[in-house]
């Protein structure tokens, strides 16, 4: 097939299932994807397959507050560059090295008045306060203007008190605010008429991916309201999540948000990546990088997790989907919770598929504690990365100059300590082709479902109890609610029953959450 052809897609196309084992194996160049099913045989067994077909699948992409945005943008920015397109006018520059179309699953185009095409991403920005869009406008040159939320502009519906205060880290106001809000451009446009249009540009939404913080209001509270809206108007549309988990210290009131927005993550998404900030500070405390440009750091390994996770979505001779993606990280197990991982997380150096792997899980099985960007490590002696069993893993390679044979053997080379219930199947997709004129840089993500998830609920829940001085919250009433601390905002915005519904209803599915994931070690959930 000449590799224009790849490009000339004009119908969407249903892929074939990529998990159905029994398809026959196909091989395209440099693109596999593959499933490892673990066992005490050798693995011959292992199946390997690709697509049958190319995709035109829409993905819409979601980033709410100053987190979203900026995590987003960084994502936006970097897809332009490896398309050669500009983020100030979306036009694509003519040299040989990027000649090819971007990915329809991410942008839509239109014409420039000279003609030329305009790539426009499949965006929307949102935020209660104006600052990050206001500080980016050269990065919004490409962006669908009508596409832009910057609180700025509410229905009529809310006093002028409650216009003018963002949402001061506060999840209720970020949530109560949501529906009001209207678009800069077009401003009688809600939040969700711009998702119905955006909708209306595609041919075939596969998904939507919300990027956000759990820790401040505009994020979370906004962000849950986003994903309960989506989940409600579109049931069947995948819906994943970058979700930022913060620092221990970064927001008071953070475990209430971070309750709230749990619940929303747990119960309407499809696959919620959660990527900690105390983590990734960990991983550079570790490594005696300087302070300076943490967040910058921060954000760097973030888009290195969204980039290789969508890297089978952006290859030319690929075009997966966000849908097949989480169809192979969740396999048939109700788990949509991930813990990423990366590698390498710094100074990127061309290394082996081997190498890659032995970054993710070590000699013993364990995941390997230094690299996880959701997981704690636990205290030196205890044996949390020892307890934690595998439920679901899918790696992402991306540049890999390697065979798929190669590539394959290094992934069945491990020997993954998996939940005693769970398929042992470690899934991989190899994504060859890079764009960049110097050699590639090998690098992996990976993404994992497992026990450990607990140890990062009961943070929260943990966080939470400490906020109500161990009072419980299943049994308390709304008078003893009013007398928490720092919940008076909380009861301001949302009322007094409708806010202790919140708390309770989202405590109830965290501990829900927390159980599932703390018998994913021992027994069949
Ligand atoms: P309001 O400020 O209340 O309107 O909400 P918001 O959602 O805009 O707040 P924000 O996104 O700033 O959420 C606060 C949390 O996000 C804190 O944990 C910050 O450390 C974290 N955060 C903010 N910006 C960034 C960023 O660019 N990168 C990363 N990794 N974390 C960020």
């Amino acid at each position: 097939m000449p590799k224009s052809a790849f490009y000339l897609v004009s119908q969407p196309q249903i892929t074939a299932d990529v998990l159905n084992l029994s398809q026959p194996t196909q091989r395209r160049s440099g693109v596999t994807l593959t499933a490892r099913r673990y066992s005490a045989q050798k693995p011959s067994s292992c199946k390997r397959f690709v697509h049958s077909q190319y995709t035109v699948i829409q993905t819409i992409t979601i980033c709410v507050g100053q987190c979203g945005l900026q995590v987003g943008l960084d994502f936006w920015t970097a897809l332009a560059k490896e398309y050669g397109i500009s983020v100030k006018d979306g036009k694509q520059a003519t040299n040989s090295l990027t000649t090819a179309l971007p990915p329809a699953a991410f942008f839509h185009y239109g014409k420039h008045t000279d003609g030329s095409r305009k790539y426009v991403p499949r965006a929307i920005l949102l935020d209660l306060e104006p600052g990050v869009l206001a500080d980016n406008k050269e990065t919004l040159g490409f962006m669908n203007p009508a596409n832009i939320v910057t609180g700025e502009h509410f229905d009529a519906a809310l006093d002028e008190e409650t216009k003018a205060a963002g949402a001061g880290n506060n999840w209720a106001h970020g949530f109560t605010k949501a529906p009001h809000v209207r678009s800069r451009r077009v401003r009688g446009e809600s939040v969700m008429q711009i998702v119905k249009r955006e909708v209306s540009h595609t041919n075939r939404l596969d998904s939507f991916l919300v990027v956000h913080s759990v820790a401040g209001g505009t994020g979370s509270g906004m962000g849950s309201w986003v994903i309960e809206q989506l989940r409600l108007s579109y049931p069947s549309t995948s819906i994943a999540t970058v979700s930022v988990f913060p620092n221990a210290s970064d927001v008071t009131v953070q475990p209430y948000n971070m309750l709230l927005t749990l619940r929303r993550l747990i119960s309407h998404t499809d696959a919620a990546i959660i990527v900690s900030n105390e983590n990734i500070d960990g991983i550079l405390q570790r490594q005696a990088a300087p302070a300076k440009g943490r967040q910058r750091f921060d954000n760097d390994v973030i888009l290195r997790v969204m980039l290789g996770w969508t890297a089978a979505i952006r290859t030319p001779t690929q075009r997966s989907a966000v849908s097949e993606l989480i169809r192979m990280m969740r396999g048939p197990r109700s788990v949509n919770l991930f813990c990423p991982s990366c590698a390498p997380v710094r100074n990127p150096r061309i290394i082996r598929a081997k190498a890659l792997m032995a970054s993710f899980v070590d000699s013993n099985g364990y995941l390997v504690a230094d690299n996880q960007l959701a997981l704690p490590r636990g205290s030196p002696g205890d044996d949390l990365s020892k307890s934690n069993k595998i439920i679901t893993a899918l790696t992402v390679f991306q540049n890999t100059t390697e065979s798929v044979e190669a590539v394959e053997a290094a992934v069945g080379a491990v020997r993954p300590a998996f939940a005693p219930w769970a398929i042992p199947m470690w899934k991989h997709i190899q994504t060859a082709s890079s764009r960049s004129p110097k050699p590639p840089s090998a690098s992996a993500v990976t993404v994992v479902s497992c026990s450990g998830m607990a140890h990062v609920l009961r943070k929260v829940e943990g966080a939470v109890s400490r906020m109500l001085s161990g009072r419980s919250l299943e049994q308390m009433t709304t008078e003893q609610l009013k007398k928490v601390p720092f919940m008076d905002t909380y009861l301001q915005a949302l009322g007094a029953p409708e806010c202790l519904d919140q708390f309770q209803e989202a405590y109830t599915v965290l501990t829900g959450a927390i159980e599932l994931y703390t018998q994913a070690a021992h027994a069949r959930p």
